[in-house]
């Protein structure tokens, strides 16, 4: 099991989280059955930006993003070089730290 920690996010996840993940599983999937409520409207088909993470610790231990999952991230609100779609993110050996951006493309358009 590996180890995946979730920084604290205002709304979504207030105190942070620290939870074991199955590697095989996507970073989505792992953050949605440990309580992590982060928007994937797509339902993990690489057609949105919503589950958005940047991945401070381990970035460099995942395989490298795709083109259509570099294409999604373009249109992420707050991209930053270790972004990543947790969908498209298998889960390794390496432990991960990670921080949810302050808004997701839906919210920025609500706050427009
Ligand atoms: Fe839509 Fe990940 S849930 S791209």
């Amino acid at each position: 099991m590996t180890i995946i920690t979730v920084l604290p996010h205002p709304e979504t996840c207030p105190d942070g989280a620290a939870f074991e993940a199955k590697p095989g599983k996507t970073l989505c999937d792992a953050l949605l059955a440990a309580g992590v409520e982060i928007e994937h409207a797509c339902d993990g088909v690489c057609a949105c930006s919503t589950c958005h993470v940047i991945i401070k610790e381990g970035f460099s231990s995942l395989s490298a993003a795709d083109d259509e999952e570099e294409d999604q991230l373009d249109k992420a609100w707050g991209l930053t070089a270790t972004s990543r779609l947790a969908c498209q993110v298998k889960i390794g050996d390496i432990p991960l730290t990670i921080e949810l951006p302050r808004y997701t493309l839906n919210h920025a358009r609500e706050h427009d």
